[in-house]
């Protein structure tokens, strides 16, 4: 599963168990969350995500978001920006999970300089390479970030994550699957073969909506379930429909030769 920008702090109080008794329902292997835990970094915020993230089956990757660094309090903010969330979320921002069938690797893209924007740098690339270089062929390589890669139409090109063709090059040489990131508050689900032409490389991008955030930007909270097979991916996007979250829309895609292509 994948949730995004839960922002406690913000949230809408209703989705809460809801959403919850969806993830035990659907009882995945991995809940992967690509950050924005809280909406301003204050303590009382991460406790109540800790409280959440503590009642959810699977194993958890979590990656904090710009809204998880604090704003206002300038000497947090440039000396222990991630201070909170490692003593509530977890000392590990850079989370690594790996099973028989895939691995993923959490890379923290929250920055304090900016506010808003994200960046990754060339030791982050570098970790994800020699990660995702030591596993076995057919493996399905998974890369989670808070800041998107690519976008879904309409959205400025200063949303995607600094040094993202960077990126893209290190992610088509090591063959990375799929991207997960949030940010936008806005699902998509696509390819990064149009924005980044790598000879055949073709990554699936999949961007979560905010599951609980009262600002969803005029569209429902949502989540996604990927169901991963060696040669495909079924995706579907829950979003709320209340009392519940229901099936909203579904993609699948299969591996072709350099990367994944919807089928
Ligand atoms: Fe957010
Ligand atoms: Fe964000």
């Amino acid at each position: 599963m994948h949730l995004s920008d839960l922002h406690f702090g913000r949230v809408n109080p209703r989705l809460l168990a809801p959403l919850a008794r969806q993830v035990h329902a659907l009882a995945p292997q991995v809940v992967v969350i690509s950050g924005d835990l809280t909406q301003r970094a204050k303590s009382a915020e991460f406790r109540d995500a800790r409280r959440f993230l503590d009642a959810l089956p699977g194993t958890l990757v979590v990656v904090p978001g710009n809204h998880d660094v604090p704003l206002y309090n300038l000497f947090q903010r440039f000396f222990q920006p991630l201070g909170k969330y490692r003593r509530y979320i977890s000392e590990q921002t850079e989370p690594v999970y790996v099973d028989e069938e895939l691995a993923i690797v959490g890379l923290n893209t929250a920055r304090s300089a900016v506010f808003k924007g994200g960046r990754v740098n060339a030791t982050q690339l570098a970790r994800v390479a020699s990660r995702f270089s030591a596993l076995a062929p057919g493996m399905v390589k998974i890369v989670a970030t808070h800041h998107p890669f690519d976008l879904p139409a309409g959205h400025e090109a200063r949303s995607l994550v600094g040094r993202a063709r960077l990126a893209m090059d290190a992610f088509a040489a090591c063959g990375a699957d799929i991207l997960l990131a949030g940010h936008l508050h806005a699902s998509h689900v696509g390819d990064t073969a149009a924005r980044y032409p790598i000879g055949a490389y073709a990554a699936l991008i999949v961007q979560a909506g905010t599951a609980t955030s009262m600002r969803g930007r005029g569209e429902a909270n949502s989540f996604n379930v990927l169901r991963i097979e060696r040669g495909r991916i079924d995706i579907e996007r829950f979003a709320w429909t209340g009392p519940d979250f229901t099936v909203a829309s579904r993609a699948s895609f299969s591996r072709a030769a350099g990367g994944w292509r919807a089928s």
